[in-house]
This record gives structure tokens, sequence and C-alpha cells, in this order.
């Protein structure tokens, strides 16, 4: 410049005119640069895009309030009326994509993996799950996991080992339920800690067998056993809900409770790997971490004494012996204390036992809302498992597994539908969607909580769709989208084998197929554990019903908000029970 001013003949001029002139520019630029840049061809709010926080504002100030923010985005959805649109969450990053079509959602997650694989964001956000295989990119460190815990899922696990654990821990819930029942005299209580617990306990035993000796519903036993005999102070009204004590559990189900919370805080961070490093220096944290490293390494100690012994039944002593084959058939020597152990198993549990107990507290609201439901319910199951009923017996495990309820399967999949939290997933490769450019690193979101689902699909240009989508059978024909999508209906699922309005197996099919869903995922990064989801929903629930009759509780204790997580679980819980 100088030099050039010296050409020119002219004086050079002052610095500070100078700067006065360039710093603006630059700052211009810089806020252009910084400024949300949409993707051509997607739909999105134009305001959002004028503004360096782009749609955050407008979100915290829903969310905040709501705790929902997959109920946020379905928002935006509606009101963009597209199904494809973005919105801009993460300043400076790459806008977020929200594809509301589940025909094409399906296609992406089960053929299009080459191009889309697990999100980025949210394995950043779990990044304190360690070796935990639900983290990793679809990659060899996937499938080594994956390999060792291979046998967990199959039906001799399943139905030999899990089942029962499930069949006792269901039997002492509602053994929980009676003693509080009685105590409550007809007055409410929430049951959302007892599902909780019922559930935890249904994961440790699954990962640990009868190792594991301090359930949480167990705690919870001996204290309301003993205030059943000091007496308990319940309300005057009989629509005041009675507060029961909660028994103290121990720092390891602690720890289990903790760790989702903070990959829920982490995944909503700014800068989810800063934030893990902060946290991960603080008393607080490295407790939760010790907690579970200590209970973790106890416990495979002792499933490796039994694997020795020739002892295999537990979640762990199957994984060692998937060790001890891999190692021989590696030629070296087996690394039973790896960390890949504790970390998957733990993350196993975690994974587990919040996303079931969520399931069934929804299922207690909608058959409490419903009679007719419940008591349809009620009925299907004493005609199905008639040996029992007679005997004035509960099912046992064996009967239970081996009964055909459609009507039940029903009930389970149309709360799953309504209450599905949208599954992500990062493209790994520029590519397209709907016709639309999608860049490497781009997150795509399979909205299932909106059009679609919730409310008819839109209409989308068939020229538009991937090959594959094009080929495919069309999703759902049979699907009804004029009938009210967001009510409770399960008979939405069932396909009537004869005439009339029985829902037994002989009356019922139910077709899992009927309707959009996408609760679990889909394709090679589906739910790994909705076997056991299943099964543990159908036992709990069945003998919910069978041993109670589920009254209506006041509105201000019912309602249907939800709590985002890992899973969306009801904010409310509430039961006022009635022996049967
Ligand atoms: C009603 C209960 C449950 C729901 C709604 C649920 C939902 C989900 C969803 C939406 C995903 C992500 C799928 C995807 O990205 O395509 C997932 C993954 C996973 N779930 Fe579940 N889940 C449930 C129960 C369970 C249980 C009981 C277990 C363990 C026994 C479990 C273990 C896992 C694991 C390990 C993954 C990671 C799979 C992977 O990354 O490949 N889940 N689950």
């Amino acid at each position: 410049m100088d030099r050039l001013v010296s050409l020119l003949g002219v004086d050079s001029p002052p610095r500070y005119l100078i700067a006065l002139f360039t710093i603006p520019v630059l700052l211009f630029a810089l806020y252009h640069h910084l400024l949300p840049k949409p993707i051509p061809g997607i739909a999105y709010n134009p305001s959002a895009a004028k503004s360096l926080l782009g749609d955050v504002p407008d979100m915290l100030a829903e969310v905040s309030q709501t705790g929902e923010f997959r109920v946020w985005c379905a928002k935006q959805v509606r009101k963009l009326n597209s199904p494809i649109c973005q919105i801009f969450i993460k300043p400076f990053s790459q806008p977020w994509v929200l594809l509301s079509d589940f025909r094409e959602s399906r296609d992406i997650l089960t053929r299009r993996h080459r191009e889309f694989d697990k999100s980025s964001f949210l394995s950043d956000g779990m990044a304190c799950m360690g070796a935990f295989h639900g983290i990793y990119m679809t990659d060899h460190k996937f499938r080594a996991n994956r390999q060792l815990i291979q046998d967990l899922m199959t039906s001799t696990f399943l139905n030999g080992h899990v089942g029962p654990a499930v069949y006792s821990k269901g039997v002492e819930l509602m053994r929980l339920f009676e003693m509080k029942g009685r105590l409550a005299g007809g007055r409410p209580f929430s049951v959302k800690k007892d599902f909780e617990y019922a559930s935890l306990d249904c994961m440790l035993e699954f990962a640990f067998g009868r190792n594991w000796v301090d359930t949480a519903v167990g705690e919870q036993l001996k204290v309301v056993g003993g205030l059943a005999e000091e007496g308990l102070v319940v309300p005057v009204s009989v629509d005041e809900p009675v507060e029961f004590p909660l028994g103290e559990i121990v720092d390891f189900l602690k720890s289990v409770y903790e760790a989702p919370e903070i990959v829920e805080k982490t995944i909503n961070a700014i800068m989810p790997k800063l934030q893990t490093w902060w946290w991960s220096q603080q008393g607080w944290y490295k407790k939760i971490f010790e907690d579970k490293e200590k209970a973790m390494k106890a416990q495979v100690a002792i499933g490796i004494k039994n694997f020795q012994q020739g002892k295999i039944e537990t979640g762990v002593e199957h994984m060692l012996m998937r060790e001890a084959a891999r190692a021989e058939k590696e030629g070296r020597e087996p690394d039973f204390e790896s960390q890949v152990f504790r970390d998957e198993l733990f993350g196993d549990i975690v994974g587990g036992h919040h996303t079931t107990s969520g399931a069934m507290m929804w299922l207690t609201k909608y058959l409490t809302d419903d009679p007719t439901i419940q008591s349809k319910l009620r009925s299907v199951l004493h005609s199905t498992l008639s040996a029992a009923h007679q005997e004035g017996r509960l099912f046992t495990f064996e009967e239970i597994r081996h009964a055909k309820l459609p009507y039940l399967d029903a009930i389970i999949e149309e709360m799953l539908r309504i209450n599905a939290v949208p599954v992500t997933r990062e493209a790994v490769v520029d590519t397209t969607v709907l016709g639309c450019p999608i860049k490497k690193g781009t997150q795509v979101f399979f909205m299932s909580n909106g059009p679609g689902f919730l409310s008819p699909s839109f209409p989308v240009d068939e020229t538009k769709r991937s090959d594959t989508s094009r080929l495919s059978k069309r999703a759902n024909d049979s699907w009804d989208e004029s009938q009210d999508l967001a009510r409770f209906d399960p008979e939405r699922w069932l396909v009537r084998k004869r005439d009339g309005t029985g829902v037994t197996a002989d009356d019922v099919d139910f077709d899992g197929a009927a309707g959009p869903q996408l609760v679990f995922g889909l394709g090679p990064r589906t739910c790994w554990g909705r076997r056991l989801a299943h099964m543990e929903m159908k036992v709990i629930i069945a003998m919910l019903v069978w041993t109670f009759r589920l009254e209506r509780t006041p509105a201000e204790l019912s309602g249907y908000g939800g709590l985002e997580g890992i899973a969306r679980v009801p904010k409310k819980c509430y039961v006022r029970l009635v022996k049967l």
C-alpha cells in the first residue's frame, strides 16, 4: 500500500485511517461468514438465517419451558410445511436437517448405510461411556464389541436367563405396588421410581445374574414394609397423592442413573468434548465413574471365576466365553481385564433401563386413561392364559412367553409410535436426500413425532426419491391417515381374521409393519436391546393388568407431558390401584 501510494506520488494515509476503513469491512465479512449457511433447496426459517444464533433463541424460548427439543423440531417441520427442512441449532456449524418422510427415512436407515452412519454429535455427547459400542461409527471397534455381546439377545439367553429374572422382578414390583396401594387407601401415588428401579434390576440380572445382590426394588420393599408397621400419615382427601419415602440405593446404581444425565447434558452442550473434559476434572464426575469401575471390576472378577469353573449363565460370563473363543482363534491370551467388558456392560445397562421403564410408564398411563382398552386387555389375558385364570393364580413365565397376545403387542406398538424420539445419522459422504444436496458431516434427524406419524404425511414428488426408495414397496398402504393419528388406538396394528370385535389370537393378527415406526431406529444400528425391551414390557404390563385395576387419577396428576433424554419418558406417572 505504502509503495503504491508513493508510486502515485501521494503521501501515505495515516495508519488509523486504514484501520478505520478495513476493520469494519473485516468485521462485516466475518459476520457474514459466521451467519448460518442454508442448504440450497431445503426449507428454513428466514429470520433464523439472518442471526448468528440461528434458531437457538426461538428454540430456547420453548424448550426452556417444555424440556422437549424434539417436539420443537416437529413444530418447525409443520411450520415450514415441507418433508425436508433445516434448522440452525449449533452456531457456526452446518445446519441440521429434519426429514419427515417415513419411506425415505426407512430407505436411508436400512439401505444407505455407506452414506449415513452414527451421528458424531451423539458420539461426542456419549464420550463418558468409554468403549461402549453405541458410540462408535460402524467400524471394526463396533464389530468387535458386537461380537462379544452376540449371545445376549439370542432366544436361548433371553428365554433361559433373562426372562425368568424379568418375571421375578415383575413379581417383586407387584408386591411393592400392593403394599403401597394398601397404605394409600385409594389415593393416587407416583410409580415413576418404582418402574425405573424394577427396570434397573432387570438390567442388573441380565448382566450379572444373582451375583448382584443390592437390588433397587428390594430397598423400596424394605422401606415400605417398615412403614406398614409404623403407620403412614396420608392426606385427608382421596385425590391427594401419597408421597412414599425412597429407599437409598447403592452408589453403583446411582452411577447408572447419573451417567445418562451427563450424556443428555453433554449432547445439548455447545462444545461437548470440552464439556466432558471440564466435568471429568471434577469430584462428582470422578465419583460416578469410580463407583462404576469398582462395581464392574468386582462383577467381572466373579464372572471370570465362574467361567473358569465352567459356569456360563450371566451376560458377563457369556462375554468372557466369547473373548476366550476369539483369543484361541487368534492364538493369543484372552484379555479378561479389558476396559471393553466394563464399558460395554455399563452402556447396555444404562441404555436399557431408562428407555424401557419410560415405556412401561406410558403404557400404565394409557391403560389408566382408557378403561375400555384396559378391560379388553385384561379379558384377553384371562382367556389366553385361561389355566392360570381358572386356578386363580398369576401366570408363569413359560405361560406368558408362549402366549399369543396380538392385542398386547398392538398396545405396546401404539404407545411406542406415539412417544418415539427421532433417530439421527450423519452423512459420511456428499450425497442427496429428496433431491437436495447433503454435505458430508451433516446431521440428519429422522422425524418420528410429526407429519407421517402423528399427522398425515406430506406429499412427496416420487422423482425426488432415491432409486432404492422408489423401487421399494410403498410403505403402509393400508395405514389409514384419515384417522386421528395422535390418538392412542392400538387396533391400527391389528389385522382382522374373522368378523366381530374380538381381539384374541383367534380373531386378529398383530402386524408390526402396518404403520410407520422408528422408535428403535432401523438398519444395522437399530436398537440392540429391543427384544429384551419387548419381553420386559410384555411380562410386567401383563402382570400389572392381571393383578390390579388401574383407576383414573386426578387431572393435575395426569397428562402426557414428556421429558426427553435417551428416550421420551412421562413427566408424571401416578396410579390409583385396586387389587383384583
Ligand atoms: C423401549 C425401550 C427402548 C427403546 C425405545 C430404545 C430405543 C433405541 C434407539 C432409538 C436407539 C438408536 C437406534 C438408531 O440409531 O437407529 C437405540 C440404540 C441402542 N439400544 Fe435401545 N431402546 C430400548 C431398549 C433397550 C434395551 C433394553 C437395551 C439393552 C439391553 C438397549 C440397548 C441399545 C443399544 C446397545 C443401542 C446402540 C445400538 C448401536 O449403536 O448400534 N435398548 N435404542
